[in-house]
């Protein structure tokens, strides 16, 4: 794993911005995995500025998100297409055909999960970008999710729930239910750039990059990538060994 520590989130919205132009720069019709909460804000924030003065252009670009909470449609406002589009995709010129998130109001969720491996197999992502959990989750992979898991509904756990409830107006608003990517196709990606900021995160850290590799902590399997950068402030990176 490739680990960059950068001294504050500005410069770790920068370096992640860096790592993600090439990306599109190099690859006009480039599959980009996204992820939503509130790590990668700064980022979207960069590309949109980029967009507007260099002109670099989504037109061909295909978006591909992590996870949607289930019962949520894309219209409420604490729906992930709606921070995706709030944030990112209504502010750059990438066509809302070729943005892709599972769709949180399915009624048959083994089809719509099924339907979602698809589309991932069809996409094959040059990049995916990934927050962490305090303890260690990855999109919605709780500890404990087999690797070899696919697209699936979770049921989210208490802390989860406590942590998401900063978006809503009380807790008893968050869904408790989620459609995520699984482990297994977050590993399909050909890149993973993972952010990670604050000392709340500064354990799952050093458990990802020191720790072994187990469902216990969701994260760790990235060490098996074979392209995998890690960007992190120094809070979030200040149990790592130096
Ligand atoms: P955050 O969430 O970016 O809001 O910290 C990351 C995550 O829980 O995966």
């Amino acid at each position: 794993m490739k680990i960059i520590i950068t001294k504050d989130y500005e410069e770790l919205s920068r370096k992640a911005f860096e790592v993600m132009i090439d990306v599109v720069r190099n690859n006009p019709n480039a599959v980009l995995g996204l992820a939503t909460g509130s790590t990668p804000i700064g980022l979207y924030d960069l590309m949109v500025e980029d967009h507007v003065k260099n002109g670099t252009s989504y037109a061909g670009v295909r978006t591909v998100n992590l996870d949607e909470y289930a019962g949520l449609s894309p219209q409420n406002d604490q729906s992930y297409r709606y921070f995706m589009k709030k944030h990112l995709l209504d502010r750059i010129d990438v066509l809302p055909e070729n943005t892709y998130i599972e769709n949180g109001l399915a009624k048959d969720e083994a089809a719509e999960c099924a339907r979602y491996n698809d589309v991932l197999s069809r996409l094959p992502r040059d990049i995916q970008l990934l927050g962490i959990g305090a303890n260690g989750h990855i999109a919605f992979n709780e500890p404990n999710t087999p690797f070899e898991t696919q697209t699936h509904v979770v049921a989210l756990t208490e802390n989860t729930i406590k942590m998401n409830s900063r978006f809503f107006k009380d807790e008893n608003e968050v869904p408790r239910r989620a459609f995520t990517m699984g482990p297994k196709n977050i590993m399909d990606a050909k890149k993973i750039l993972l952010l990670a900021t604050g000392a709340n995160k500064a354990e799952a850290v050093r458990g990802m990059v020191e720790g072994d590799i187990t469902p216990a902590l969701p994260a760790s399997i990235l060490q098996r990538h074979a392209d995998c950068i890690l960007i992190a402030d120094a809070p979030a990176a200040s149990l790592l060994k130096k």
